[in-house]
């Protein structure tokens, strides 16, 4: 029934349109569109709704094939599970850093401590992975959860270096039991690591696993927790030197604004368009530098392995102002344990 569905639609659809090279380019991109449907294991409802995402779809393939081809440029763009979103729907419902106000005011700064290690000790490049201290990349869903994942995975690589063990730990329980954020509508990544410490400990995944939306914090015996932290630090705002040294150190949890290019996002260093407000949080895991010279930042998402290098992206490092690019070096946290 549903190919039958799908095969209607794409005989109307070839039916609609006149010229021949309109039509022939018309068919290619609804193959290209039956291709990535298959690939994800994308369905729609119904007609209408395919029609639409098939529209949507048609603007993001032709906005990525014009930019690639345009060329020179650090980084590519592509494909990948949420191309049939456009960027607004695509931040509604996938992103979800909702920072207080006071996390903007020069009031603050009393409480923003400056992580500060010997130089000596500060390696030219850093992958947390090769150290063993990120876990899998998750995928938050349709759930403005991205607080929780860059919280958890900074507390995830906290825990492997200095207690050796990586253990894959619980967003759900931030969501649940954090009430200084508001589950999937957004919170922050403090927030949720003063609820780790005010909760004593956290979960494993496998304990306390993920449910996509927000339910009632559950009364556990936290003795039966793996990982705590007992203290939380906010770095230096804008001094990407100081966020450096932190990275050196640990994964470290940041907030980003993102423009458009960033959800297309394929490969090399992101150089592109950045949004107005931090509105998603992510994981810094290391940092380094291209054999071409361009310095980034790598950091972990919690948008799936399909979406940019295997879930990870490479970020541009002192490229603008001392916010640093899509002002990654404005607002960042770590864990810690005195
Ligand atoms: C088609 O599916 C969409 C999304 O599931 C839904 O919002 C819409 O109401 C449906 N329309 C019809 C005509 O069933
Ligand atoms: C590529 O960009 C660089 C720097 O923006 C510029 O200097 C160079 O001329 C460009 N090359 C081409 C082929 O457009
Ligand atoms: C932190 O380290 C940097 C580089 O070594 C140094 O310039 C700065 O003065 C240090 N700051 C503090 C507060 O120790
Ligand atoms: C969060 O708020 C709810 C409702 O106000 C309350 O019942 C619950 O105890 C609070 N949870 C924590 C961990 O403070």
């Amino acid at each position: 029934m549903k190919h039958l569905i799908t095969v209607c639609i794409v005989v109307l659809w070839a039916y609609a349109y006149p010229s021949m090279s309109q039509m022939l380019s018309e068919s290619s991109i609804i193959k290209a569109h039956q291709q990535w449907m298959t690939k994800y294991g994308i369905t729609y409802t119904n007609s209408s709704e395919m029609q639409k995402r098939f529209r949507i779809f048609k603007e993001n393939l032709d906005y990525i094939e014009k930019f690639n081809s345009a060329g020179n440029k650090t980084y590519t763009l592509g494909l990948n599970p949420y191309s049939d979103l456009t960027t607004e729907e695509f931040k509604a419902s996938y992103t979800g850093l909702k920072l207080p106000s006071h996390a903007y005011s020069s009031k603050t700064i009393s409480n923003e401590v400056l992580f500060n290690i010997s130089t000596d000790n500060i390696p030219t490049s850093i992958d947390w992975r090769e150290r063993g201290a990120v876990t899998d990349v998750k995928r938050q869903g349709k759930c403005d959860s991205c607080w929780a994942f860059a919280t958890v995975a900074a507390v995830e690589g906290y825990w492997k270096i200095t207690m050796g063990t990586l253990l894959t730990l619980s967003e759900q329980q931030l969501i649940d039991c954090d009430n200084g954020s508001h589950g999937c509508s957004g919170g922050n990544m403090r927030s949720a690591l003063d609820n780790i410490i005010a909760n004593r400990g956290i979960f494993e995944e496998y304990q306390y696993p993920y449910r996509e939306s927000r339910g009632i914090c559950e009364k556990r015996d936290m003795t039966k927790a793996k990982a705590y932290i007992t203290c939380a630090i906010r770095l230096k705002r804008n001094d990407e030197e100081n966020l450096l040294r932190a990275v050196a150190e640990q994964p470290v949890a940041v907030a980003i604004s993102i423009g458009q290019d960033f959800f297309k996002y394929k490969g090399g260093v992101y150089s592109g368009s950045c949004g107005t407000f931090l509105d998603h949080g992510v994981t810094i895991v290391g940092y380094g530098t291209t054999v071409t010279g361009l310095k980034y930042w790598l950091i972990k998402n919690s948008w799936g392995k399909n979406w940019g290098v295997d879930g990870y992206m490479k970020i541009q490092r002192q490229g603008g102002g001392p916010e640093g690019h899509c002002s990654i070096a404005f607002y960042a946290v770590i864990p810690c344990i005195y």
